[in-house]
């Protein structure tokens, strides 16, 4: 045997993998509090910013100008400055201080100002701070569609799927760039076969993807990055100005928008100025708001990982994801990139947008497995869907997924990956083959999927730009391949697109087809029993899982004739100096139940037990006792039956008990309450202990395992069946002797 020690043990777990480091504000390591971050301020002379947050009007950079120019409301800036940051933050708390109020403040707030208030709340704080500002009242989830083949049933099929959980938005990139426009019609068909209205992206470089808005290909664009210093901005050869024409740009087209920004991005770029990540996205966060952008995608996303090294990392993280709610953005709330290597923490971690719940929980769902996930993998990925719609049914809190039936699952996969192969056929490109269709709609993964001719493909794809292949030419083509109900969700699409319903506030389609933003469905929480609960149809829906049994079918009950499968010989007596042992079973063993919780078959268990006893020296008298359903007393019973004051006790579910008669009845010889891990071996030495007994002889313990999982395995079966055992007492019926009919 290897000795092991504590410290390698934990050394090898999955936390170890990640480096924390202490902070270095010089380098801009340093979540929420640096000493280089700004006293907040803002001094107005004669309607002109003269100072923000401790500059002067001379040394503004790009981002205090742009800010100052766009995204702070002087008038409302005279009150709300003023304001202690310990006074707004409780505010910010208070159900009798509404989010419209609160909203109207931040108007008149700073960057480094908010900052302030944030580092005066505690997570809880956060959570419930977010819970009000939330800017729609349903929380709502969005998810990652890609594969490393790129394959496009394969991404029909999971679109498809995703939209059927009820994902209200789905995004796409690419691993080869040419590909995005396939990718593109491909979650498009996919998304609109699922569940028509789900608006749908291609996250690539930012001509393309305004391209593909153009086209009608997508409904909706994040990929507008903003960070929170100058120097930052440069390096991507951008603006404020630059992204907020951009934005107008995808909006004149009714093209939702949503800027990316989240704590990590400066330092890890080199240019964080040593100020803290909080304040950069404060930064950011007014920047977005002034750039007149309906929502943020933030909460670190890409660079998570790097608060997530540093103390507060996580509570930074749900602090950021406060501010921009409290600007009245929409928060698609990060929880997309892997956070960490340890689920622990990255549940922990998700907790502060889960519970809250803010308007995408995650601004990127993998619904397929990590290794497909184009966007570096996923933090939350397929393996993890069920567990998802688990921790929902715990907390009973809407994280904006559905539960879905493997057999609808299949259902939906599978028209859409046949929708994808009629558009493909209809635009002549390289075809869908039948196999790629049955093998998209069962894969695990890409690695499931026959290969594509690759160069082919992205000649395809060149020509839906060099042709302008449109949203309508997408329903056209499934109209005429038989796919006509997509059609019309594909051709629904674009006259959203004209009417742009969908560019106000938080916007998604609803399950009706009608928009629901933060202007008809506002988040109206004002406290106990106001805001979305999840309560009614939405909480029948969420709680009722693919996995879940009804308690009948847990319970195991097999036989509901009401039939014993043994014949009673008559009341058992009382017996005196005989070497025997009395094996007494309890009141449904071999009625309505007629398998131990270990699947092993009650006749079996006897079987074991009496060839057991036997082998001792004993004989082996059967009862059954009536009167109770408590293993301890069904084996006292049978002891002060026995000869020789010896009984087995066994319930229906296999729990078993040596007693003696002189014994308390809860008291005993030896209790075996493991019953899951009992073999029918383990019932034969139980049966040649007793014996043991009943000779006076000092038998060694049976043996019997440990399994540490047992109890959480099994406490709703041995719940069940012990009712099922309890409903069976007949109270004062005498125990009776039985024998057991032959084997049918
Ligand atoms: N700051 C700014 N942009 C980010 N993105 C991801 N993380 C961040 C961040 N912390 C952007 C990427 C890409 C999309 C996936 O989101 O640049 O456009
Ligand atoms: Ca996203």
């Amino acid at each position: 045997m290897t000795a092991k020690t504590r410290a390698a043990e934990r050394l090898a777990r999955a936390l170890r993998l990640e480096s924390l480091i202490s902070p270095d504000p010089s380098l801009g390591l340093v979540a929420m509090k640096s000493p280089n971050d700004p006293t907040p301020s803002l001094v107005i002379d004669d309607g002109i910013v003269i100072e923000l947050d401790s500059k002067a009007s001379n040394d503004f950079d790009l981002i205090d100008r742009f800010v100052v120019a766009h995204g702070l409301d002087l008038e409302i800036a005279q009150t709300a400055m003023p304001l202690a940051d310990e006074e707004l933050a409780r505010m910010l708390v208070d159900v009798n201080v509404s989010r419209d109020e609160l909203v109207r403040l931040s108007r008149g707030l700073t960057p480094a100002k908010l900052t302030a208030v944030m580092s005066t709340l505690d997570p809880v704080e956060m959570m419930f701070a977010m819970k009000k500002l939330r800017a729609r009242k349903r929380p709502r989830n969005q998810a990652h569609v890609t594969n490393r083949k790129e394959n496009p049933a394969l991404l029909a099929a999971d679109a498809a799927e995703a939209a059927a959980r009820g994902f209200a938005e789905i995004e796409t990139t690419v691993g080869v760039s040419r590909y995005a426009p396939l990718n593109a019609i491909s979650i498009l068909v996919g998304s609109q076969t699922g569940r028509p209205g789900v608006l749908t992206q291609c996250a690539v470089e930012e001509r393309r993807s305004l391209q593909l808005g153009i086209q009608g290909l997508t409904t909706y664009a994040e990929t507008l990055s903003v960070y929170g210093t100058d120097a930052c901005f440069v390096d991507g050869d951008d603006t404020p100005w630059s992204k907020a024409f951009l934005a107008s740009a995808y909006a004149s087209r009714g093209v939702k928008i949503r800027f990316t920004s989240g704590s990590g991005s400066e330092a890890l770029m080199g240019y964080s100025e040593g100020k803290s990540m909080l304040y950069l996205e404060s930064r950011c966060l007014s920047l977005i708001r002034a750039a007149g952008s309906q929502g943020a995608q933030n909460g670190g996303v890409s660079t998570v990982a790097l608060p997530l090294a540093l103390p507060g990392g996580t509570k930074s993280i749900l602090a950021e994801n406060l501010i921009a709610a409290w600007l009245d953005l929409e928060v698609a709330s990060g929880n997309d990139a892997i956070a960490s290597h340890s689920s622990i923490r990255k549940t922990a971690k998700l907790m502060g947008q889960f519970l809250p719940g803010t308007d995408f929980v995650t601004s990127g769902y993998s619904v397929m497995p990590k290794y497909d996930n184009m966007f570096g993998g996923g933090n939350f990925d397929s393996d993890d869907l069920d567990e998802w719609t688990t921790i929902q049914r715990d907390w009973q809190v809407d994280g904006g997924i559905q539960p879905l039936s493997e057999e609808d699952a299949l259902k939906i996969r599978r028209k859409a990956a046949r929708a994808i192969q009629g558009v493909f056929e209809e635009f002549g490109f390289p075809q869908v083959s039948d196999e790629e269709v049955e093998a998209a709609v069962t894969a695990y993964s890409s690695r499931d999927i026959p290969d594509r001719d690759r160069a082919a493909d992205v000649e395809a794809a060149d020509t839906v730009f060099s042709k302008r292949v449109s949203g309508v030419d997408v329903a056209r083509a499934l109209d005429r391949s038989g796919f006509s109900d997509v059609a019309e969700a594909v051709l629904a699409m674009q006259r959203l697109r004209v009417s742009a319903d969908y560019l106000q506030t938080s916007a998604v389609v609803g399950e009706d087809g009608e928009v629901e933003s933060a202007i008809n469905h506002p988040n109206d929480y004002s406290g106990p029993g106001s805001g979305h609960r999840l309560t009614g149809d939405r909480w029948d829906r969420l709680q009722a899982l693919p996995h879940v049994q009804t308690s009948t079918a847990a319970a195991g009950v097999e036989n509901t004739d009401g039939q014993f499968r043994f014949d009673v010989v008559g009341e058992a007596r009382v017996r005196h100096d005989v070497a025997e042992v009395v094996v007494a079973i309890g009141p449904a063993f071999l009625g309505s139940l007629r398998h131990t919780i270990g699947g092993l078959g009650h006749r079996q268990v006897i079987e074991a037990i009496v060839e057991g006893v036997r082998s001792g020296g004993a004989e082996a008298r059967l009862v059954q006792v009536r009167r109770t359903s408590d293993v301890g007393f069904i084996a006292h019973d049978a002891a002060v039956l026995s000869g020789a004051d010896i009984g087995i006790g066994i319930q229906s579910k296999g729990t078993a008990v040596i007693h003696r008669a002189d014994l308390e009845p809860l008291d005993n010889l030896e209790l075996f309450g493991m019953a899951p891990v009992l073999t029918l071996d383990s019932y034969r030495a139980i049966g040649s202990n007793a014996a043991a007994y009943a000779m006076l002889g000092q038998p060694s313990p049976v043996p019997t395992e440990i399994d540490n999982f047992a109890r959480v395995k099994h406490i709703v079966r041995t719940t069940l069946m012990h009712a099922v055992e309890t409903g069976a007492v007949a109270n004062d019926a005498p125990p009776i002797e039985i024998e057991l009919l032959p084997s049918s």
